[in-house]
C-alpha cells in the first residue's frame, strides 16, 4: 500500500497492529470493519474506502460559481451550509427548494469514503438505498458503484454549494484559483466535545471509551478527518487569498449579522439588511434543529434509527447544544491543560476564542 501514489501526490500507509486494535475496540461501529489508512505527508486519516474515490475527488471539475464549505468535523459545517445556501438561493425565504434536506442541497463531497462499504452491503441485502435512489433521480445515467456523493455534487443545479471535511491539500489543485471556499474553524475544546458526542451518538462509530481516551486520540491526530491542526493551519496561511473566507464558529455565535455581511461581501450576493436577517433566523439553531427532525417525520427529542437512543435521550441529537463554552461544564483542569499544550505545540498562530 505504501508504494501507492495518489493524484494529490500523497502516499498511503495502513493503520496496523496495536493502533488498529485499539481503534477497533474504542470504535466498534461498522466504520472500523474497514481497514483504516493514513496519507503522507501530514497523516490524513481515513477509512480505506477513500482510496476508491480520491482520484475522482482530486480531479473533480470545479466552476467559478461553486462555493465550498470546508471544515474539520464539528466546527459549524451544517450551520454554514444552511447560511451559505440560504444566502445564495433563498434570501426572501420563498424558494420551494429550501424544503429539500440540507444534504441534498449541499452534498457532502467525500462522504463515500465514510459510507461506501455499508452502502454496498445495503444494496446487496435490500437492493435499494435512499442515496442511490436520489442519485438515480438527479442523474439517471450515473452508476452508484462509482461513488454516490461526488456524483450528487456533480449533478447539482448551479450555482452549487458543496460541503467537505477534506483539507485544502486533498481538494482539486485549482480549487482556490477557480472557486470560493468558506472555511470555518471552532476552538478545539468545544470541537472535541462535539466530536466525542458525534462518535458516541452515531451507531456507525459507536465510541465506547472515556473523555480522556477521546482527548488522547484527538491530540495524537488518529481518527477521521485528522489532523485538526494541519487542517486549520493550512487554511489560516491562505486566509488573505481573495477566494477564501476564514470564519470562526465563535464569531458566528457572537455576531451572526456581522459575519453574514462578510459572507455576503465575499460571495458578492449583495443582500439587503432584511434579507440577511431572514438568512440568520432561518439558519438559527432552534429552527435548523426543528426542521432536521421534521424532515425525518419525527418530533424534536425522538431518536433516529442511526443514533444510539441512550446517548440521544441523555445528551441530545446531532443538534446538541449549539453553544460556545460547553467545555467549561465538562473538562477537568488537567484535561484543559493537555489540550492547551497541543494547541501551543501545533496551532500557535490561531487566535481561538473559548467563550463569547
Ligand atoms: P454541539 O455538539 O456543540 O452542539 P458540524 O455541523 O460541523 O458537524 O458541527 C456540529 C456542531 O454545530 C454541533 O455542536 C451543533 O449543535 C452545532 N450547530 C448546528 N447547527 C447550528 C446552528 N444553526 N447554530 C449554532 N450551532 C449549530
Amino acid at each position: 500500500m505504501s508504494s501507492m501514489k495518489l493524484s494529490s501526490g500523497h502516499t498511503v500507509e495502513a493503520v496496523e497492529d496495536e493502533e488498529l486494535e485499539e481503534l477497533k475496540r474504542l470504535f466498534p461501529g461498522p466504520i472500523t470493519k474497514n481497514s483504516l489508512i493514513r496519507l503522507q505527508p501530514n497523516g490524513w486519516f481515513f477509512p480505506s474506502d477513500y482510496l476508491t474515490f480520491c482520484d475522482k475527488l482530486y480531479n473533480f471539475k470545479l466552476y467559478p460559481t461553486d462555493v465550498i464549505v470546508m471544515t474539520f468535523a464539528k466546527c459549524g459545517t451544517t450551520w454554514t451550509q444552511e447560511l451559505v445556501w440560504t444566502l445564495r438561493n433563498n434570501p426572501d425565504l420563498n424558494n420551494p427548494l429550501a424544503d429539500k434536506p440540507l444534504g441534498e442541497r449541499t452534498p457532502f463531497f467525500e462522504a463515500d469514503s465514510l459510507m461506501y462499504s455499508r452502502l454496498v452491503d445495503t444494496m446487496a441485502t435490500e437492493g435499494t438505498h435512499p442515496q442511490v435512489e436520489l442519485l438515480s433521480q438527479v442523474n439517471p445515467g450515473a452508476d452508484w458503484r462509482n461513488g454516490v456523493n461526488w456524483q450528487l455534487a456533480e449533478a447539482l443545479q448551479h450555482p452549487r454549494t458543496i460541503k467537505t471535511h477534506l483539507p485544502l491539500e486533498l481538494m482539486p489543485n485549482d480549487l482556490l484559483k477557480t472557486t470560493k471556499v468558506v472555511y470555518v474553524c471552532r476552538n478545539p475544546r468545544d470541537c472535541i466535545l462535539s466530536w466525542l458526542h458525534h462518535n458516541r451518538l452515531f451507531k456507525g462509530t459507536d465510541f465506547t471509551g472515556t473523555l480522556d481516551q477521546f482527548i488522547d486520540i484527538f491530540i495524537k491526530e488518529k481518527w477521521l478527518h485528522a489532523p485538526y491542526s494541519t487542517h486549520i493551519n493550512t487554511a489560516w496561511k491562505v486566509r488573505d487569498n481573495p477566494n477564501l473566507l476564514f470564519l470562526f464558529y465563535e464569531d458566528l455565535k457572537a455576531d451572526i449579522l456581522g459575519q453574514l455581511k462578510r459572507v455576503d461581501n465575499f460571495l458578492g450576493t449583495n443582500r439587503t439588511e432584511e434579507q440577511l436577517k431572514n438568512v440568520a433566523s432561518h439558519s438559527s439553531f432552534p429552527e435548523m434543529r426543528k426542521r432536521s427532525y421534521e424532515s425525518e417525520g419525527l418530533k424534536v427529542g425522538e431518536a433516529k434509527d442511526r443514533y444510539n437512543k441512550e446517548v440521544h435521550d441523555k445528551e441530545g441529537g446531532f443538534f446538541r447544544k449549539g453553544v460556545t463554552g460547553d467545555w467549561k461544564e465538562k473538562f477537568t483542569p488537567a484535561q484543559i491543560a493537555i489540550i492547551d499544550q497541543y494547541v501551543q505545540d501545533n496551532l500557535p498562530e490561531i487566535p481561538f476564542k473559548y467563550s463569547v
